[in-house]
């Protein structure tokens, strides 16, 4: 036969189109795409389904060091299990550099760590946490140019701060080498003036953390970012953007001609505050929601839909950042039962972005099928240097695909989902539409919620410079 694998009877979707098309797959890469194809080894019938580009998340956190005695609850292979299971083909999680340390050898250790474990392909960013001359003038070049294209600098966070200076001469950096750079934006002082303040009133659950950080707090912190991006004249994303304040900032810049990026998350779409405020008289299990930036309240969650389908946002990505909840090294931690200022920030959300981005979107009419795929999957790839190998359906396109079931009604419980932390925030959530299998490429990997590939299946890979 011609092709190793062919999908007949679906609905091809991608940024730019909606056909009935079948595809032909050899080698891993789409060959073909027309109303008919030849003979294949292997045929999928996809008769009621969508195929779309397998998700791409480019914000999540995996075995990341989070802080004394704190463990994150997924490795490479269970927090890429859990994305094969929803629908993901390729995530791109963080090497982060530790004070003091060198860059190169924490981006060296940390793909060891991913080598051979992994069931989607994985890209990697980095965090620059210590601009050092050595840093700025060496490494940080070396590690673009060896395919490290992406980095995330943060604005808050004691062992990750950046001063204005540092993130301009980063900044600068990034321009100067092509690179693509992530920004956190939130003001540290004014988050420990808040969390002090709090403190010293008692305010010390979990929801506290909502109220030490406003949205005034990042607001500020994104024109600022904006502001540094304009006078090195960078363009920047402007990550996990959770309301309408920072929205705003956003929105006013690309008005103004500036190329800010934005990104946005499934919570900041579904849940809100007041969830920080726990069940019943148990305010400690708010923990399981704290994340940062927290979510807002229903108007903000109105913003950001305004935002996805005016075009402001690029991406969804989950920001997984997964811990346990009823553990010492995780959210319920000795020290976060004295004050939120220990919580340890992030919730999990790899295996769930998609079906609760596509119910509440495309199942609602807020976004259309269109808009989902450019979300999920395209704009991702051509934001951080994927595209044209990622993100889209079409020839020389490794055979990335999620088959999905836009009909299938699916309550969110934690006991089928495949990540490594104890629960989900989306908890007896119910949405309409459903991954049904994910083929990664040309070799399925996950199937009505089994996960059928190996360990290693899928590859640390090596990135061209981003676009513009
Ligand atoms: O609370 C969050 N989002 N933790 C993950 C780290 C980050 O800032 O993205
Ligand atoms: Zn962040
Ligand atoms: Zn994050
Ligand atoms: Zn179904």
């Amino acid at each position: 036969p011609e092709f190793d694998l062919a999908i007949r009877g679906g609905t091809v979707v991608t940024a730019a189109d909606t056909l009935r098309a079948e595809i032909g797959i050899r080698d891993g890469r789409i060959v073909t795409v027309a109303e008919r194809v030849a003979d294949a080894a292997r045929t999928v019938d996809a008769s009621g389904l969508l195929v779309l580009p397998g998700g791409i998340d480019s914000h999540v956190h995996i075995a990341q060091p989070s802080g004394p005695g704190i463990v994150m609850a997924d490795d490479f292979a269970s927090a890429t299990r859990a994305a094969a299971a929803g629908g993901n083909t390729c995530v791109m999680p963080f090497a982060l550099q530790p004070r003091g340390a060198s860059l190169r050898e924490a981006a060296e250790a940390y793909r060891a760590l991913a080598e051979g474990q992994c069931h989607v392909d994985v890209a990697i960013h980095l965090i620059v946490s210590d601009p050092t001359e050595a840093v700025l003038g060496q490494e940080l070049p070396a590690l673009i140019a060896a395919g490290y294209t992406s980095f995330k600098v943060f604005m808050t966070y004691d062992d990750l701060v950046l001063n204005d200076r540092q993130i301009l001469d980063v900044f600068d950096v990034a321009r100067r080498e092509g690179a693509r750079v992530m920004v956190h934006a939130e003001g540290y002082d004014a988050i420990r003036y808040l969390s002090e303040r709090l403190e010293k009133a008692g305010e010390t659950r979990p929801f506290g953390h909502a109220l030490s950080r406003p949205q005034l707090v990042e607001r500020e912190a994104a024109h600022r970012a904006i502001s540094h991006a304009e006078l090195v004249d960078l363009d920047i994303v402007i990550v996990h953007v959770s309301g309408e304040q920072a929205m705003e900032q956003i929105a006013w810049a690309q008005g103004r001609g500036l190329k800010i990026h934005a990104e946005t998350c499934p919570q900041y779409l579904t849940l809100t505050a007041d969830d920080m405020k726990g069940i019943g008289d148990d305010p400690m299990s708010g923990a399981k929601y704290v994340c940062s930036p927290p979510p807002r309240d229903a108007a903000s969650q109105a913003a950001i839909w305004s935002g996805l389908q005016r075009g402001v946002f690029e991406v969804v990505s989950s920001d997984h950042c997964p811990f346990r909840y009823d553990d010492p090294a995780g959210k319920l931690n000795p020290r976060g039962k004295t004050s939120f200022r220990w919580i340890p920030n992030g919730i999990p959300g790899i295996e769930t972005r998609l079906p609760v981005l596509f119910s509440e979107g495309v199942s609602t009419g807020r976004i259309t099928l269109n808009q989902f795929a450019a979300l999920t999957a395209t704009n991702h790839a051509k934001l951080y240097g994927l595209y044209l190998r990622k993100g889209s359906i079409g020839p020389g396109f490794d055979a990335d695909l999620t088959l999905w079931d836009p009909n299938h009604r699916e309550t969110i419980r934690q006991a089928a989902l495949h990540h490594g932390a104890d629960y989900t925030p989306w908890e007896g959530f119910q949405v309409t539409g459903w991954p049904v299998m994910t083929i990664a490429r040309g070799r399925v990997i996950a199937e009505d919620g089994r996960v059928l590939s190996e360990p290693g299946q899928g590859r640390v890979l090596d990135r061209s410079l981003a676009p513009g």
